[in-house]
């Protein structure tokens, strides 16, 4: 599937960002007392270093609403403006209710819509490009848009060819409907679900419900085969970033900074050759956080910025691939002066009391909810009528 939004006058474009991280690092040294493994291997294979683990209490949910506080504070942004909330990952707080609807209401935005999205590690990209399609189609006007993981609560710890690689945490940008020349230009959405097996985390669906079985054979942890998505991936890469600078009308040459989804060092080695574009041109923070799933372009997207290769004008492509098999690719003109004022200590003062008073407003809602539950029985019976007094 692919989108252009060069033909209408309303545009999307990015207007704040951030990110969070658990604060425990697990260096390579650290995953050597847990399996046969080495600090050379991972570092020669894969390029990751380290990575951020949950701890305790820190959650999918925990992360996305840190990063998206975060976001919400560079856009300068009260949360109950925004229409659409929408949380890519694999690793949800809950199979149902989606985790988007846990940060609507933490985070106020009363008007907001909520869904989760999976994608696997194309998550955020599929999640801008629909979010950036709604906005620009005219409904709506502001979205927040996280990819956030906690994949270290679905790795098998014991399997040395999964448990090097990945990492938890979140990224969240605000999108922002206006006229102004720029923003989201084009996305490549992809998918090839004959794959499904390479990358699987086979059990917890209606497929294999949970059972001390499943359990026992390590089945709700992620099952992968390396060698196939490593191939997959070189080649499904810079097929999507070339599609997708076809469809806005750029060439290779345009593009200032490819963030692609940070998996392998090796693989964005192999995508820069094949793109022809020079490996500076391809950001990687992969030492730093291993593979993050759908967390990492948003979160190597807040890096860029903030480590001021980001410019106005300037041509982003975003890239990545995953589970499902899926691949996504959006490029974008930057065009926000950066960096960015910071907010006003009135409107950060009033954001604070904006999230204190949406954890009043849910604690209120329950009780009511439970409140009504149990007046609604003393009052009503069962389908619906007022009860009649004894002496009527
Ligand atoms: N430490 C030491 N040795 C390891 C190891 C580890 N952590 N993990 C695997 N090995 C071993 C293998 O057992 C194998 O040994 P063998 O030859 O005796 O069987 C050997 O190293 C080579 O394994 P191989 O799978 O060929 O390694 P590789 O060079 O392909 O690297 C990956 C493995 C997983 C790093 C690589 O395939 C990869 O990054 N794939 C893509 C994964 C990915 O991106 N997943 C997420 C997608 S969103």
């Amino acid at each position: 599937m692919a989108s252009t939004r060069a033909a209408t006058d309303r545009r999307t474009h990015i207007v704040g960002w951030g990110m969070a991280v658990p604060e425990r690092v697990v260096n390579n040294h650290d995953l050597c007392t847990m399996v046969d493994t080495s600090d050379e291997w991972i570092r020669q294979r894969t390029g990751i270093v380290e990575r951020h683990i949950a701890g305790e209490g820190e959650t999918t949910f925990s992360l996305a609403l840190r990063a998206a506080q975060a976001a919400l504070e560079v856009a300068n942004l009260d949360p109950a403006q925004l229409d659409l909330v929408v949380v890519a990952t694999v690793t949800p707080d809950y199979a149902f209710p989606a985790t988007a609807c846990l940060l609507q209401d933490a985070l106020g935005a009363e008007g907001a819509a909520a869904f989760d999205l999976s994608a696997g590690c194309s998550g955020f990209v599929y999640g801008l490009s629909v979010v950036a399609d709604l906005i620009a189609a005219g409904g709506y006007e502001h979205g927040l848009v996280i990819g956030a993981e906690t994949l270290s609560r679905i790795t098998d710890w014991t399997d040395r060819n999964t448990c090097v690689l990945f990492g938890d945490g979140a990224g969240a940008v605000v999108l922002q409907a206006n006229g102004a020349p720029g923003g989201i230009l084009a996305s490549v959405l992809g998918a090839d679900g004959s794959g499904k097996d390479l990358l699987i985390q086979p059990a917890g669906g209606s497929a294999l419900p949970a059972s001390i079985e499943t359990v026992q054979a390590r089945q709700h942890t992620v099952q992968m085969d390396g060698r196939q998505v490593f191939r997959f991936a070189t080649r499904i890469m810079p097929d999507a970033s070339r599609r997708v600078l076809a469809q806005a009308g750029l060439s290779v040459q345009d593009v200032s900074l490819v963030i692609p989804h940070q998996a392998n060092d090796r693989i964005l080695q192999a995508a820069a050759r094949n793109l022809g574009i020079e490996e500076e041109r391809m950001y990687s923070n992969l030492s730093r956080y291993g593979n993050t799933s759908s967390a990492s372009i948003p979160m190597a997207l807040c890096e860029a910025i903030d480590q001021g290769l980001v410019k106005r004008d300037d041509v982003i492509l975003l890239t990545g691939f995953g589970a499902g098999l899926t691949w996504a690719a959006t490029v974008l003109r930057w065009s926000l002066p950066l960096p960015v004022p910071v907010p006003s200590r009135q409107m950060a003062f009033w954001r604070s009391l904006r999230y204190r008073w949406a954890q009043l407003r849910s604690r209120w809602r329950r009780w009511w909810r439970w409140a009504d539950a149990h007046l609604f029985q003393i009052l009503y019976d069962e389908e619906g009528r007022r009860k009649r007094r004894k002496h009527e």
